[in-house]
């Protein structure tokens, strides 16, 4: 039997009654999709072919001496749970439309994939999501993209190594056109956080058993159906055993500079004094720094980062409806909009990320997040949540504003904001908060199962 991608039960993958077709799709799904690899350290690797024989044997040989399977993934992360051994680096490919182009396929064949916008490609999508002009994107991004190379570990070591080897393989006729260097940054609680400052990367959507089961459900269900993020993969031997992912890859640059103002300025402006001024950041972001909730708590705190909660109850008291979180997940419905995010930061920082420094010690460039993540649709997920919502100062309720975080396009309505968590009582109109974050450039990819792969 077909994998069913539409089950709503979380995946026991190692279970030992596990069925042959979906045993079939693990071993040749790549890794990262259906659950996060660490890539504290990370090397992403942009390449152009121009040579369809020689282009097909570079990608076949990462993926036969290089890659493992998501079912290898998940054992390693087993065994090194139970302190068996450490796991080894991840490798991942995504291939644009024109790499699927350049490596032979023809126009009708690349109809086959079924997203509209992975046809189109990035540099065709810039006025759906208000993007900026592609003269205007970094120079590596401005060019014909082919494929990504993602290559990530917990040490720096092993993805030099490896960058290496397949940098030395690549073929006279390719190009590296560009490459990115992602690194995690952590605040002293050891939680993953972006330049902002906040904790990111929390609220995901969970396709396997033993992650699920991990979780406290009362208010929210982690567990996704795998259509979130597989589609049979149309040039695979066998598309019904052989899984791909769409990958959205986007170069966000962030001016912390500016945010760290713009939270000092919207604390003063609505009179928090003291510890009720991280509120302020809290209402762009729906989180306090530490991760904790705005519409479940007024002050951070109060151990692990919670993902159990829903907005019902709030009519933008507590969490204003303009929130990062509130804006991307609205968690009443939607559901199907989420997608599995995978960045990782880039840049390096002299300053703490997570202290209260001003902002005069922040950097307003060349600091970043490198927006990475898994879709069933790009039309349906990446590209809805940046248009519809993000980007749509009407969403979820008229007026609310632009996604203070990520909106993009001219923010000219006026927004308030709660003067007291969970007062009725609303700031006079404002101008909404600027722009801070900037697309540099980015490319639709996709991930496809390593069956291709190897038979390139
Ligand atoms: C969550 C920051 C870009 C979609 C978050 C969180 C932070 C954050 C701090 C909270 C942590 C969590 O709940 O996991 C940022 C920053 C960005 C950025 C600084 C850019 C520099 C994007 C983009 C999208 C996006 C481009 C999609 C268009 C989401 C989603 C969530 C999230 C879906 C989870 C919401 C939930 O399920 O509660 N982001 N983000 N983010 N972000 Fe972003």
């Amino acid at each position: 039997m077909p994998v069913d991608l539409h089950n709503e039960r979380p995946l026991a993958w190692d279970s030992a009654t596990l069925d042959a077709d979906t045993k079939a799709m693990l071993d040749n799904l790549q890794p990262n999709i259906l659950r996060a690899h660490v890539r504290e350290h990370l090397s992403v690797l942009f390449v152009r072919f121009n040579d369809v024989a020689e282009g097909r044997a570079f990608l076949r040989g990462i993926a036969t001496t290089k890659m493992k399977s998501a079912r290898r993934h998940l054992e390693e992360v087993r065994d090194f749970a139970t302190g068996r051994r450490r796991g080894t680096p991840y490798v991942g490919i995504g291939i644009s439309k024109a790499g699927y182009r350049d490596l032979g396929h023809s126009v009708e064949d690349v109809r086959k994939f079924g997203d509209p916008v992975f046809r189109d490609g990035m540099k065709r999508r810039v006025g759906v999501v208000a993007d900026p002009p592609v003269e205007q994107w970094e120079r590596a991004y401005q060019r014909e993209i082919h494929a990504v190379i993602l290559i990530g570990d917990a040490d720096p070591g092993p993805v030099e190594r490896l960058r290496e080897e397949i940098l030395g393989d690549l073929p006279e006729s390719a190009r590296l056109l560009g490459e990115e260097r992602g690194q995690g940054m952590r605040n002293p609680a050891g939680d993953g956080i972006e330049h902002f400052g906040y904790v990111d990367g929390r609220s995901q959507p969970l396709f396997l058993k033993d992650e699920v089961d991990r979780e406290p459900k009362k208010h929210w269900d982690p567990a996704f159906p795998l259509a979130s993020v597989l589609v049979p993969d149309p040039f695979a031997p066998n598309p019904l055993r052989h899984h791909g992912s769409y990958l959205v890859f986007r170069k966000l640059e962030q001016n912390v500079r500016a945010f760290k103002e713009i939270e000092r300025d919207l604390a003063d402006a609505l009179g928090l004094a003291g510890a009720d001024r991280p509120r302020a950041g809290a209402m762009l972001v729906g989180r306090f720094k530490d991760g904790t909730p705005l519409t479940v708590k007024p002050k951070a705190g109060g151990g692990p980062v919670s993902n159990d909660f829903t907005f019902d109850g709030d009519d933008g008291s507590r969490c204003p409806f303009s929130g990062h979180v509130r804006k991307t997940n609205p968690r009443s419905f939607g559901r199907e909009v989420l997608m599995a995010r995978r960045g990782q930061t880039y840049g390096e920082r002299t300053d703490d990320p997570s202290d209260d420094s001003p902002p005069e010690n922040r950097p307003s460039a060349e600091v970043g997040l490198l927006f990475m993540a898994f879709n069933g649709s790009l039309l349906d997920q990446f590209e809805f949540t940046q248009q519809t919502w993000a980007d749509n100062p009407d969403f979820e309720v008229p007026a609310t504003g632009h996604d203070p975080v990520i909106g993009q396009g001219d923010r000219d309505v006026k927004v308030t904001f709660p003067k007291v968590w969970g007062e009725p009582e609303q700031s006079v109109p404002q101008t909404q908060v600027a722009q801070t974050v900037t697309m540099k450039g980015g490319e639709y990819f996709f991930a496809p199962s390593l069956a291709y792969l190897r038979n390139l």
